[in-house]
């Protein structure tokens, strides 16, 4: 298997999967979590990937109803909280790309203190999109070149697609391979920057249900795929 630089997973279809069984969406939500971590977990010990972007929440999301978005937050904390020590000694370095003002100190307190314990990690690199839209994040770039050009700190003939990459939420490579799951064909405002040419795979299954198989026969399609950017072969 060739090694990925970054793939992006829209974690998608915790919903779905919940009420085909009858159960509540909470309850999906909690089983996307457990697969969502096996799936890190293996894309770490396989060597899979060096970037793993994961669309966990959007700033859209907290249109959902309160009890579910409470569940989710609270999900999110706990887990954060138990992998810290985990994924410390398992060289993963993990980020965030967030909105920290929509969310509660409790959890923004939890996203720190997981990026502080695991800085110095130089294995793969774990970035949770959490509070999150990819149209905001280049809006919040834009502010920040502004403001630098504005305290004469930039000069406008120097902002190209190198340096604006530098001001989004974090320095990472252009997105590889971009899997979706649930059958949803749609981006939904994830790394609208970042995914310019990733090669996109929307497999049926809920993301209850991905597991590392999945994410083998992902990959398998991904060989298969003839980038070309722009270019002709
Ligand atoms: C993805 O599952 C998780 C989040 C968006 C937080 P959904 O909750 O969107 O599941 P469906 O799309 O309703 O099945
Ligand atoms: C996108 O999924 C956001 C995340 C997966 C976190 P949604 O389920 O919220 O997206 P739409 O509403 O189907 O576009
Ligand atoms: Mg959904």
């Amino acid at each position: 298997m060739t090694k990925i630089n970054h793939i992006g997973i829209i974690v998608d279809g915790n919903g779905r999967w919940a009420k085909e069984k009858g159960k509540s969406r909470s309850e999906g939500h909690k089983a996307g979590a457990e697969a969502l971590e096996k799936i890190i977990l293996y894309i770490n010990k396989e060597s899979i990937a060096n970037y793993l972007s994961l669309y966990v929440f959007s700033t859209e999301n907290f249109s959902r109803s309160p009890e579910e978005v409470n569940y989710l937050m609270e999900l999110f904390m706990k887990w954060f909280k138990k992998c810290k020590e985990k994924y410390k000694n398992a060289n993963i370095k993990v980020l965030f790309s967030s909105q920290k003002e929509f969310i509660k100190s409790e959890i923004v307190k939890a996203i720190d203190e997981l990026e502080e314990a695991t800085k110095d990690n130089t294995g793969l690199v774990v970035n949770f999109c959490l509070s999150y839209g990819g149209r905001q994040e280049i809006v919040d770039a834009t502010k920040k070149i502004a403001t630098a050009v504005l305290e004469n700190k930039l000069n406008i003939n120097d902002i190209n697609e190198e340096l604006f990459k530098k001001y989004l939420y974090n320095d990472l490579p252009d997105v590889d391979f971009l899997i979706r799951t649930s059958g949803e064909n749609r981006v939904s405002n994830f790394m609208l920057w970042q995914i310019s040419y990733a090669e996109m795979y929307f497999p049926k299954v809920y993301f209850p249900d991905f597991t590392p198989k999945c994410l083998e026969e992902a990959i398998e399609e991904y060989e298969k795929r003839d980038r070309r950017f722009g270019n002709i072969k």
